[in-house]
């Protein structure tokens, strides 16, 4: 993820004809704001997201934005990737067929999401290459760094199916901590509903590689199925097909 702060006097001369040098007499001239107010250093922070206007004309940011996909099977939580196609591939194909299917209000009206604006997005939370369901996708990194902070436990819904019956025994240890070997840790309480002999509903608060896998292959068992339901608040509608997005609303990016 790229920091996207910048100094005010950089900026300036990136995105008008002022150069460095005379972005000092800009701002003595009261020409530049930020965020509304008037700007006074040349090294003033620039933030990703900051509304910059010159002589009361909007200079170019980027707006942030946060998307959920029901990411389909098959398809690698990348952005980029040399053999597989990844989500944000998924996304351009949206875009491609309907470019107004991703949109969200604005002042102006709509917002639709552009296939310029795919470069800057990245995944928050990654799912495996045959999961499916609810991915989050962003182009603000203080957002998706506080989804993620593992002190917060954020609750994840996995619908997950296997091979071989599922007991009483599994409830009690996935709720008890298995031990990771490799990363020398002991999983935090995981809660198991079985809902039939092979389905099962799985509440995890942490993310370890292929955590439920692993530990559905303590038992020998192997995952057929895994699809994420919900994150914390946020539930899944089944109304989002598999391979499209839409963006989250204010709530629900505040919800998290
Ligand atoms: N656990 C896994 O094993 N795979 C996923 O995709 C998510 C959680």
């Amino acid at each position: 993820m790229k920091s996207h702060s910048t100094r005010l006097d950089r900026f300036i001369s990136a995105n008008t004809d002022i150069n460095r040098r005379d972005v000092r007499l800009a701002l003595a001239k009261k020409r530049i704001t930020v965020d509304g107010e008037v700007a006074t250093g040349i090294s003033q922070c620039i933030g990703q997201f900051s509304k910059v206007s010159l002589d009361g004309v909007a200079l170019k940011t980027s707006s942030p934005l946060y998307l959920i996909m029901n990411k389909p099977k098959g398809v690698v939580s990348a952005t980029k990737d040399e053999k597989n196609k990844t989500v944000l591939d998924v996304l351009a194909e949206q875009i491609k067929f309907d470019p107004q299917a991703i949109f969200q209000p604005n002042e102006n009206g709509k917002e639709y999401l552009r296939t310029e604006d795919l470069d800057g997005l990245h995944i928050v939370g990654r799912l495996d290459f045959n999961s499916s369901g609810l991915l989050l996708l962003t182009n603000d990194g203080r957002w998706s760094r506080r989804v993620s902070l593992p002190e917060r436990r954020i609750e994840k819904r996995y619908r997950v199916t296997v091979d071989k019956p599922l007991t009483q025994v599994y409830v009690n240890d996935f709720y008890q901590g298995m031990y990771f070997a490799y990363e020398n840790i002991t999983t935090r309480p995981v809660r198991l509903n079985i809902l039939s002999d092979y389905v099962a509903e799985v509440d995890l608060v942490e993310g370890r590689y292929h955590q439920i896998k692993r530990m559905f292959g303590r038992f020998q068992n192997t995952v057929l199925e895994l699809h994420r339901q919900s994150v914390g608040e946020l539930v899944m509608e089944s109304a989002l097909l598999p391979g499209h997005s839409r963006f989250l609303t204010n709530s629900e990016v505040l919800s998290l």
